[in-house]
């Protein structure tokens, strides 16, 4: 592998930021082959030399892999469970490498769960300044009033992780005593669409996150996982990057989403002190 900036390199174990992986450097916390770098232009081959941040050694991949799931109701997303319950990785067949969930879903939903090795992409994904859109349906008890709707869509309502902010919320259907709801976060509080609805008296008994960043389910049946398709990942590299949707890659219809507040970021700029990350092009898989 040619030499790549250190920054770069610790970036990409997912330790830090780029521009945290500076600062680390800069405090000395970073050694190559057992030396202490300072200097921010250092270059370094993860293929060949010992690369450690404060001690500990980055292990990297030779090739990025970003995996679908659509996880079923029963798995507990960690890589190891300490009380032995079934996880999601004991889904994923056939995948090369060791890929981490991207964000969680709770034991009892089911739906779009991302994996990767990319712990740069998984981490701004993750990051609540990228707004990343996340659509789940649910089915509650009884039905929402137009009220309770937009008292859910306003925000606002404080929860033990804290504020809610605005989402979309929208009626899907009815049946008997209960009744389905999109609701779309920009945002990933623990527990955070059942905590809402419960809170208005519509306890969730069912629920599926049916979008990530704009990527679908499409056909993936519950309990399979896929690759993601080069187009796939150009998305999730622009959702990281904080920018409005696009349309999405496998063709459904967008969801509508709430006016982004700041200016559509240009890639390799510093927004609010972070670096957005460039597109990058060796990620994407053809
Ligand atoms: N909101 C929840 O309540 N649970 C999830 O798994 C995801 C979002």
């Amino acid at each position: 592998m040619p030499p790549e900036r250190l920054q770069k390199l610790i970036a990409r174990a997912g330790i830090a930021s780029r521009r945290a992986a500076e600062q680390l450097i800069l405090d000395g916390e970073v050694t190559v082959n057992g030396r202490v770098v300072l200097e921010l232009g250092s270059k370094a081959d993860p293929a060949s030399d010992h690369i450690k941040v404060r001690g500990k050694l980055l292990l990297f991949t030779t090739s990025p892999v970003y995996v679908m799931l659509n996880k079923p109701a029963g798995y507990v997303t960690t890589m190891k469970d300490p009380q032995g319950r079934p996880t999601v990785v004991d889904l994923l067949r056939g995948i090369r490498g060791r890929v981490f969930p991207v964000g969680r879903l709770d034991f009892d939903t089911e739906g779009l769960l991302l994996f990767t090795n990319d712990g740069a992409l998984a981490r701004e994904l993750m990051h609540p300044s990228r707004r990343v859109p996340k659509i789940y349906a649910a089915k509650v008890t009884g039905k929402l009033t137009d009220e309770e709707i937009a008292k859910l869509e306003a925000g606002g309502m404080v929860l033990e992780t804290g504020r809610t902010a605005p989402c979309r919320v929208r009626r899907v259907r009815e049946s008997g005593q209960s009744s389905w709801v999109e609701v779309t976060l920009h945002e990933g509080k623990k527990r955070q669409v059942r905590l809402m609805l419960e809170r208005l008296g519509h306890p969730v008994s069912k629920l599926i996150r049916t979008q990530y960043a704009g990527l679908v389910l499409g056909e993936l049946s519950l309990g399979k996982s896929r690759l993601l398709t080069a187009a796939e990942v150009r998305r999730l590299q622009v959702a990281a990057q904080g920018r409005p949707e696009a349309p999405p890659a496998s063709g459904a219809a967008p969801a509508r989403r709430p006016p982004v507040r700041t200016a559509a970021p240009v890639p390799g700029r510093r927004v609010r002190g972070r670096l957005l990350v460039p597109f990058n092009k060796k990620a994407v898989r053809r």
